[in-house]
């Protein structure tokens, strides 16, 4: 490995940079880590607060560093917030800031299921944020996951929330799949991303070896508890999506689902030499949560 390899990471409060930040530190890595507020930062950290990404503020401290790890995004919208500004426009302006302090390679996470061809506003920002990255001139790796898990990430709350009220709701069928991946091997992927030249200029499904139902996924992961499984009219559902804003399931959030995209795990294990967990086996074993 190049042992003198200084990462920056944005976004550092999030699920998977907590993760990442985590593992980078334990590799003895020197890490510069931005996020809009206070944290508590790792060994070999630096931190930066910037509510805006303030190129005053980071330009100077991220300068010559070797790579970008870009892990702000959002899959929720509001009058404030919405995808153009933060999963677009964000990533433009974080693609320049690398250019501007000599970065030469950058790593984004964009979305299973987002393409050329795609009409979802949530995928549509992230294939121009892809653009941006692409066309920058800079080296890149792009990784589009499917649900990543591990402790605390948002898929496991949101399910663990719903089985302590005593019910777990399915939107329609459940028959759509899912690929889920876990968070340790994500950030193993995401470090070997940065050094290792294979993964340079490439767009890689980032999905684990099950491709599991949305229907038994959920039955596992409730499994030896008392909570029912209930399956919700997906009419109703996607009603509640647009007109309660803190509904079980967001509107993109039900997209995505029944979108039922599929990845391409063969590919990231060739590439990437690693051998997955499976997160069917963890949540059996009971050691996922
Ligand atoms: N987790 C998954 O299963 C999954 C699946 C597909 C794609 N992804 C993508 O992977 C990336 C990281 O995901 P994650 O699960 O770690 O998400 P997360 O926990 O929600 O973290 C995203 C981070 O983005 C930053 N952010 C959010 N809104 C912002 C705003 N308005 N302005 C500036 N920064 C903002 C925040 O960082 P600070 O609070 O530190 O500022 C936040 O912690 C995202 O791009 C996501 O779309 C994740």
């Amino acid at each position: 490995m190049v042992k003198s390899l200084k990462i920056v990471v944005t976004g550092a409060s999030g699920f998977i940079a907590k993760n990442l930040r985590k593992y980078l530190s334990e590799k003895n890595v020197d890490l510069i880590s931005i996020s809009r507020s206070e944290f508590k930062n790792f060994n070999y950290e630096t931190k930066i607060i910037s509510k805006n990404y303030n190129e005053k503020i980071i330009l100077e401290k991220i300068k010559n560093s070797d790579v970008l790890i870009h892990l702000v995004g959002i899959g929720k919208q509001s009058v404030n917030t919405d995808y153009d500004m933060i999963n677009t426009d964000l990533t433009k302006h974080v693609v320049n800031l690398s250019k501007k302090s000599k970065i030469t390679k950058i790593i984004y996470l964009s979305g299973l299921g987002v393409s050329p061809i795609t009409s979802l506003g949530y995928f549509i920002s992230k294939y121009n944020a892809e653009r941006q990255i692409i066309d920058s001139g800079l080296d890149f790796t792009i990784f589009r996951p499917s649900y990543i898990v591990g402790k605390d990430d948002l898929f496991s709350k949101h399910l663990k929330k719903q089985m302590k009220s005593g019910e777990i709701k399915i939107p329609g069928s459940g028959k759509y799949s899912i690929q889920p991946i876990y968070v340790s091997d994500v950030v193993k992927i995401i470090f070997e991303s940065t050094w290792q030249p294979k993964f340079n200029n490439k767009i890689i499904d980032l999905v684990g070896p099950d491709n599991v139902t949305f229907e038994k996924y959920v039955k596992l992961f409730s499994k030896g508890t008392k909570t029912k499984i209930r399956k919700i009219n997906l009419e109703n559902a996607y009603h509640n999506a647009i007109i309660n804003s803190k509904s079980d399931f967001g509107i993109d959030d039900l997209n995505i689902l029944i979108g039922d995209f599929k990845g391409d795990h063969k590919k990231l294990s060739k590439i990437s030499e690693i051998k997955f967990q499976s997160v069917m086996d963890l949540l059996q074993s009971g050691r996922l949560l």
